[in-house]
């Protein structure tokens, strides 16, 4: 089922300024399905934030529609079921980090026990308890995030909305914030999460879109991403004949050497099969033979830097 449907959305600020103008969304159709991990994915300035802003109806689109929790946006009661971590939140920072989900959770509609018993668990659950009587203004930029999630999580939320979870924050906090999140997942929430970085989404990411200058440029799971389906790494034992390579370089093939494996651009199965009988028929052992994967981040600088020069 899919729990955000983007059909076309288009967000133009300042529509009527001749200068000013600027089209954050073009154009934008996405869905994000119930219980993965979702990551939007752009350089500065792609829309990520404005596409959240979107849905939550921070701010309205000039053109589209969207469906969040099977309700048109702007929905109360399905806003309701939504966490959102804002990018570069503020608290006030005379408020402990308790005193912050009291107030969250209140807004959330919850009270007594109930509120009492939420707010100590959201901050177990983010590694928070110890400190949750220090002012927010004596906190790390890694436990600002934190709290943050916490926040984002007061409410019980089916769906959570999280804009750059990881920004600021050290290695190691962020690997604890990868582990919560695929958590989240593993308890069948649904999470939606803005990044730029890339090596981390990678790493739990279910699937992920790839937004340029308000453009919907890639989307797909990352393995669907990153799989270039015409490269092999083909491990070998002995040299290739000097009469071999000349024969790659005359008939133009995309082969790279190294030492004890050949990385080659082929069109197909037959192709390779025909260029491993040539390898076998030179006196060549072959030990091992893998299709080739970039990282999310080869992909995304190949993607956005042909779009450049498009
Ligand atoms: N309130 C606003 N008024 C005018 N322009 C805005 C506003 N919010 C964002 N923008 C512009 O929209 C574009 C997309 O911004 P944003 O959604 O914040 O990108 P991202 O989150 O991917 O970095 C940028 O060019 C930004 O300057
Ligand atoms: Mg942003």
């Amino acid at each position: 089922m899919a729990i955000i449907e983007a059909e076309r959305i288009t967000k133009v600020f300042n529509p009527r300024s001749r200068k000013g103008a600027v089209t954050a969304l073009s154009d934008l159709s996405l869905d994000v399905r119930e219980g993965e991990i979702f990551g939007l994915l752009g350089p500065n300035g792609a829309g990520k934030t404005t596409f959240i802003k979107v849905l939550l109806q921070i701010v309205y689109p000039t053109s589209g529609s969207a469906r969040m929790l099977a309700a048109p946006i702007g929905d109360a009661r399905a806003k309701a079921r939504v966490g959102y971590l804002p990018e570069n939140h503020r608290y006030p920072d005379f408020l402990t980090g308790a005193q912050v989900l009291r107030y969250f959770g209140k807004l959330s509609g919850m009270e007594g026990a109930t509120l009492d018993q939420r707010v100590d668990d959201r901050l177990r659950l983010v590694g928070m308890h110890e400190w949750h009587a220090t002012k927010i203004r004596k906190y790390s930029k890694g436990m600002m995030q934190r709290i943050g999630l916490a926040q984002a999580l007061i409410n019980d939320p089916q769906l959570v909305m999280l804009d750059e979870p990881t920004d600021g924050v050290d290695p190691l906090g962020r690997k604890e914030i990868r582990d919560l999140l695929v958590r989240l997942r593993n308890e069948g929430k649904t999470v939606f999460l803005n990044s730029h970085l890339l090596s981390e989404v990678e790493m739990i990411c279910d699937r992920v879109a790839i937004l340029n200058k308000g453009r919907l440029v890639r989307m797909g799971s990352v393995s669907e991403l990153t799989m270039q389906e015409n490269l092999y790494r083909i491990e070998i034992h002995g040299t290739v004949p000097q009469e071999l390579v000349t024969q790659w370089e005359a008939t133009r093939m995309n082969v790279q050497q190294e030492s004890g494996a050949l990385t080659v651009a082929l069109a197909d199965v037959n192709e390779l099969n025909g260029f491993i009988d040539r390898l076998r028929g030179s006196g060549v052992l072959i030990s091992a033979i893998t299709q080739k994967r970039q990282s999310l981040e080869d992909m995304f600088i190949d993607v956005i830097s042909r779009e450049e020069t498009a």
